[in-house]
């Protein structure tokens, strides 16, 4: 039930009656404010302004051709021609019936689209860090969100599996094989790395030998591969573990690492010498790009293959683009990666679309995000100033929930305790990231996170707990349920109006790529049915028909909840 199509529909087909030009548009939006009704319709302004007429002349014109019958209570216009709207009682209460009724709440089917998610991408044999957690987090509520919608989701991990710095590991590894029986020294991947560089960087013939390696790794020899997939294999292991604990639906079948484009990028460099993209300069092979430029305020030069013949990140990523649409066959492809790649991403998808490797309809999207910082506004940093662990992180967020429930639930068995705990410490600081609006950089504080109180995981698992509790209490499932939904109160009406405005609420999640609106809007729907609960008893009101209709308002503000958290990744208890 997506409310706000349908009355952009009805008002646009009234506003094109009235004379409006054809591509006005009607600015359906939700109100602000009670009084303003439920929707507002802001697009007559424009549209009289186009046609030299006062507005609320234009308006009324509208209201003429307006048919809301059924649908609105009422419609009026306001101050400069504004068209307020408000719904219909019984017709929000045969739709909260479907809702309920539904799998889906309700959603309308759509056309599926195919849509690559690139998310998460750690690099090989590193840990993965802080920096990786935003785009995991976020890039996993689309996925699932996507999913939910009716799309077809391709999740791919564009993991970091190559580079020249595969030489210097390779020989580490064959160093640390010899020196030991077992391959212990990669539980730590940060320790290995560092300790890889420093020979690299301390030992000449350690690193003549790296070098070598490079070259044998590169023309496919045997032993060089198999020593490379040692090294993905082993750190794909780990990170997998960390995205069960996360909640995260990443598989190993999703790895898509960068070298799966190696054998693509000679022909793409051949492609675009042949087209006249790119050119030999200074032994390199470059693409001068109008649309950006350099500090002298000249095309700016982005190199696709370097004087030794190497690739480069950028390379990887055109071939990366062709591939998703010609082999995934992708309607979109979304990337979620930080910011300070977005140069990068513009350059390689100009090069892209100039070389016309991708249909115009292809929509490549950057869903970009900031930074994670400390207390203090700089990089989130551990005391020391080093990089923080995942794995670190998520202990203390489980430790310090732990402490939190035992403190409210004292008699709770310990083992529900604990995993009540995990719930709510990794559900913490998912949500926490998930909240903000992305583009920007957030302060990661576990106090707030943490907090019962405000738009956070605890809180909103918890007004999971207190709905589901209902049902337990009465004993009682959704389908002991058969009287209609009636609604009298404003509370009531006010809170079956927000359910219904899911659909409208994750096809702009899904569109924008922006989970912050989803948890702002199970927020605001958690509070609704607090104050509904407050003023209207349920179990204790003697009158079956109102008991019912109430307790359907709780069955469906339930699901929707549970529903909501999910394409959040967030995860719930029966009780805490
Ligand atoms: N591995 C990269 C990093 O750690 C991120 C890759 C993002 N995806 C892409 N298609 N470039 O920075």
């Amino acid at each position: 039930m997506n409310i706000q199509a349908i009355l952009s529909d009805k008002i646009s087909t009234a506003m094109l009656a009235a004379g409006a030009p054809a591509d006005s548009d009607a600015l359906v939006r939700q109100s602000a404010k009670a009084q303003f009704g439920d929707y507002q319709a802001n697009g007559v302004m424009g549209a009289a302004k186009k046609l030299g007429m006062p507005p609320r002349q234009l308006a009324e014109q509208i209201l003429n051709h307006l048919d809301l019958d059924g649908i609105a209570s009422k419609v009026e216009i306001a101050g400069p021609g504004f068209i307020n709207i408000f719904l219909e009682p019984s017709w929000v209460e045969k739709h909260v019936e479907e809702a309920l009724a539904s799998q889906r709440l309700g959603l309308a089917p759509v056309k599926a689209e195919t849509i690559v998610i690139d998310y998460s991408a750690p690099n090989v044999a590193k840990q993965m860090h802080v920096g990786h957690l935003r785009s995991t987090i976020i890039g996993d509520a689309a996925a699932r969100t996507q999913e939910f919608i009716g799309h077809r989701v391709i999740r791919a991990n564009h993991v970091g599996d190559w580079g020249t710095q595969f030489g210097m590991l390779i020989a580490y590894l064959e160093k640390v094989q010899n020196e030991n029986a077992n391959d212990m020294a990669l539980a730590d991947l940060e320790e290995f790395y560092r300790e890889a560089k420093k020979h690299y960087d301390e030992d000449e013939e350690f690193a003549v030998r790296a070098r070598g390696y490079v070259v044998k790794l590169q023309s496919g020899d045997e032993y060089c591969r198999e020593m490379w997939r040692k090294l993905v294999d082993i750190t794909m292991k780990q990170n997998q573990e960390t995205y069960k604990r996360l909640n995260v639906t990443l598989t190993e079948d999703d790895v898509m690492g960068e070298s799966l484009y190696n054998s693509m990028l000679p022909g793409i460099v051949a492609d675009l010498k042949a087209k006249g993209l790119a050119v030999e300069s200074e032994g390199a092979t470059v693409v001068f790009l109008d649309e950006f430029k350099n500090k002298e305020g000249e095309p700016m030069g982005v190199i696709v293959q370097k004087k030794d013949g190497g690739f480069l990140y950028t390379t990887t990523d055109i071939a990366c683009a062709k591939y998703r649409y010609e082999t995934l066959h992708a309607d979109r492809s979304l990337y979620y990666i930080d910011s300070r790649q977005h140069q990068h991403l513009m350059q390689a998808w100009t090069i892209v679309r100039k070389a016309g490797y991708i249909p115009e309809t292809m929509a490549l999207e950057h869903h970009m995000f900031g930074m994670m910082l400390g207390k203090d506004g700089k990089p989130f940093k551990t005391r020391t100033g080093g990089t923080v662990r995942l794995s670190d992180l998520l202990d203390e967020a489980v430790e310090r929930a732990q402490v939190l429930i035992r403190e409210k639930n004292p008699d709770m068995p310990e083992e529900e305790l604990l995993n009540v705990a995990n719930v709510v410490g990794i559900g913490a600081v998912k949500y926490a990231d998930l909240s903000k609006n992305r583009t920007t950089d957030y302060i990661f504080d576990w106090d707030n996170m943490l907090a019962f109180e405000g738009n956070t995981a605890p809180y909103m698992q918890y007004a999971y707990t207190r709905v589901a509790s209902i049902f337990k209490k009465a004993n009682l499932t959704q389908a002991d349920l058969t009287l209609p939904i009636s609604l009298q109160d404003p509370r009531e009406i006010a809170l079956a109006t927000r359910l219904l405005q899911f659909e409208e609420t994750i096809l702009t999640v899904a569109r924008d790529g922006t989970p912050h609106v989803m948890c702002a809007y199970l927020y605001e729907l958690a509070g609704l049915f607090s104050s509904f609960y407050e003023h209207c008893p349920i179990l204790s009101t003697e009158d079956e028909a109102v008991r019912q209709s109430r307790l359907k308002l709780a069955a469906l503000t339930q699901k929707t909840l549970k529903t909501g958290l999910d394409t959040l990744g967030i995860e719930t208890v029966e009780r805490m």
